[in-house]
């Protein structure tokens, strides 16, 4: 059998055990936001950010390209990371909702006009280095400008529910 071939056998699973088997492994919860055209602020929940580089400061997260917040991101320069905290649940759900999202949190400006969440564990201000179309998400690769962090336990995300560090 060819690598193709064999690759695609191994591939061939259903997307409801892909789901599963990545629900297994737990993560942070952010809010990744920015500007959108006309200046105002914007966000997303997401849970899909990592760092990548320390030299150059480099970290990244994904998108569905299908979201209604897909392409107020892939026209922006900049974005900042939100890292949430134990007690900031109600953020990662007003941020998934068709709602003003920033009109239900309290927030300050950071780097170049972009909204900063209070109450996170960290800030990571960031410009847009990259952007990968990759299946059906787009990879955003940003170099890290500015980088803040404050003394709080994260909100985790677990087998598609929320935790808390004991
Ligand atoms: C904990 C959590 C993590 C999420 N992570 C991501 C992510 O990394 N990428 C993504 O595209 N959507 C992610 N989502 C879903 C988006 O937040 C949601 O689809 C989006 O806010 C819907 O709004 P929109 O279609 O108006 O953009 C996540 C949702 C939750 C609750």
């Amino acid at each position: 059998m060819s690598n193709l071939a064999t690759l695609k056998k191994e591939t061939s699973i259903t997307q409801q055990d892909f789901r599963t088997s990545m629900g297994q492994f737990a993560t942070g919860v952010t809010v990744v936001s920015t500007k959108d055209q006309q200046g105002a602020p914007y966000g997303m929940t997401a849970s899909s950010f990592g760092s990548i580089s320390l030299d150059p400061p480099l970290v990244q997260w994904s998108i569905t390209t299908k979201s209604f917040s897909y392409p107020i991101f892939s026209a922006a320069s900049t974005f900042a990371i939100n890292i949430l905290s134990t007690d900031q649940q109600n953020i990662s759900d007003i941020f998934t909702k068709p709602i003003d999202r920033f009109e239900n949190v309290s927030w300050e400006i950071g780097m170049e006009g972009l909204p900063l969440i209070h109450g996170c564990l960290s800030w990571i201000e960031c410009s847009v280095e990259n952007q990968i179309v990759c299946g059906d998400h787009t990879i955003f690769i940003g170099r890290v400008r500015r980088a803040r962090y404050f003394e709080k336990k994260p909100l985790l995300f677990w087998r598609g529910g929320y935790e808390a560090v004991q």
